[in-house]
């Protein structure tokens, strides 16, 4: 069965909100309490499952369950190299609040070879410098060495990308972004390619109690039966734009795989909703987010309403000062086009 036909059938699960259900024969059933699991959870957790090819897991966000894999699984001592140009909010996590529990960070190359590691951190079209790894060759590596591999999968969704199927031990996404699509949920998914990861994941979350709640659970079931629409059409605008805006005088660098990475196409037939691109500096990018009229000036991706920033906003000298990230939703595209052409000559 294609994904696609996975994501739409059946139909929704109620909506049930209660912390606890009560015992049968004076025996605690599949469900007793809300933080250990409850029937909207595992729904969505079996559906993920399906899509991801190893048992899911669902957490109150994205960095919930980038905490929850490092808790969980590192010790002190424990090395993650961790991608250049991925998710500024992973590595100030495990360099900022997990570095008093002696964990070592390094940043790589993720389109070179990977350092040693107890984890290698892969972001396949990492967010937001986009570039896209060698995901079976890195594996391969990483295991020869003893590590494992944690794919954050967030941009691109298993309807383009299943990283357990090159190799992966670990697929974390960011739910909050395509998966729900609407920026009204806010989650996060650990899938994992073997049991004994899960069970261990499974204990820590519901000892630690960061569990996401069975609302956006609900939301998250309902905006994954359009994942399929939604992906395709996002990534085909993502790609036209991409196009011409490598053709505008006023932009200097696009950042998006499907305008020729080798490596993307060897994985991808689609390259999901986000891009980045850079004009001449910081003053520059603030002005095209003050003259945007349909793409909305906010944060955050993968959602059905386009979305565009400055990244340097948030990640300083990380980033090129003239960077802007866009998140390409279901606008019609000469729409987000003209939008984005009169912002550019708005701010030259
Ligand atoms: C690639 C990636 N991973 C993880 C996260 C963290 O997810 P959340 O915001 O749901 O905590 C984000 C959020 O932007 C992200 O873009």
């Amino acid at each position: 069965m294609k994904p696609e036909t996975k994501l739409a059938a059946g139909t929704p699960p109620p909506l049930d909100r209660a912390t606890v259900h009560s015992y049968r024969d004076g025996q605690p059933g599949p469900f007793y309490y809300q933080r250990d699991s409850h029937p909207v959870g595992v729904d969505a957790e079996r559906r993920l499952s399906e899509l991801e090819g190893g048992e899911a897991l669902l957490f109150s966000s994205g960095m919930a369950a980038v905490t929850a894999l490092c808790l969980a699984l590192l010790e002190p001592g424990s090395h993650v190299a961790v991608a250049d140009g991925g998710y500024y909010g992973t590595v100030g996590l495990l360099r900022g609040e997990l570095a008093r529990w002696g964990v070592q960070v390094s940043v790589f190359d993720q389109t070179a070879e990977p350092p040693q590691a107890d984890i290698v951190w892969l972001e396949p079209c990492s967010n937001p410098m986009l570039t896209f790894p060698d995901i079976a060759a890195v594996c391969e590596r990483t295991h020869a060495d003893g590590g494992r591999v944690v794919v954050d999968n967030t941009v691109l969704s298993p309807l383009f990308l299943r990283p357990l199927e090159h190799g992966a031990d670990i697929v974390l996404h960011s739910a909050s972004k395509i998966l729900g699509g609407h920026h009204d949920a806010l989650l996060g998914v650990l899938a994992c390619a073997d049991e004994q990861t899960a069970a261990r994941l499974r204990a820590f979350r519901n000892a630690s109690g960061i569990v996401a709640a069975p609302d956006p659970a609900w939301l998250l079931i309902r905006g994954m039966k359009t994942l399929g629409l939604r992906a395709e059409r996002q990534s085909a605008s993502a790609l036209e734009l991409a196009r011409r805006l490598a053709g505008h005088p006023a932009v200097q660098t696009v950042r998006y795989p499907g305008l020729g990475d080798p490596v993307a196409a060897r994985y991808l037939r689609a390259f999901g909703p986000l891009l980045s691109f850079d004009v001449a500096d910081g003053e520059r990018a603030l002005a095209v987010e003050r003259a945007l009229r349909l793409i909305e000036n906010a944060t955050s991706l993968g959602g059905v309403a386009s979305t565009l920033e400055s990244r340097a906003r948030w990640e300083g000298e990380r980033v090129p000062a003239g960077l802007l990230r866009l998140s390409v939703g279901l606008e019609d595209v000469d729409d987000l086009w003209a939008d984005l052409e009169q912002a550019l000559e708005a701010a030259a």
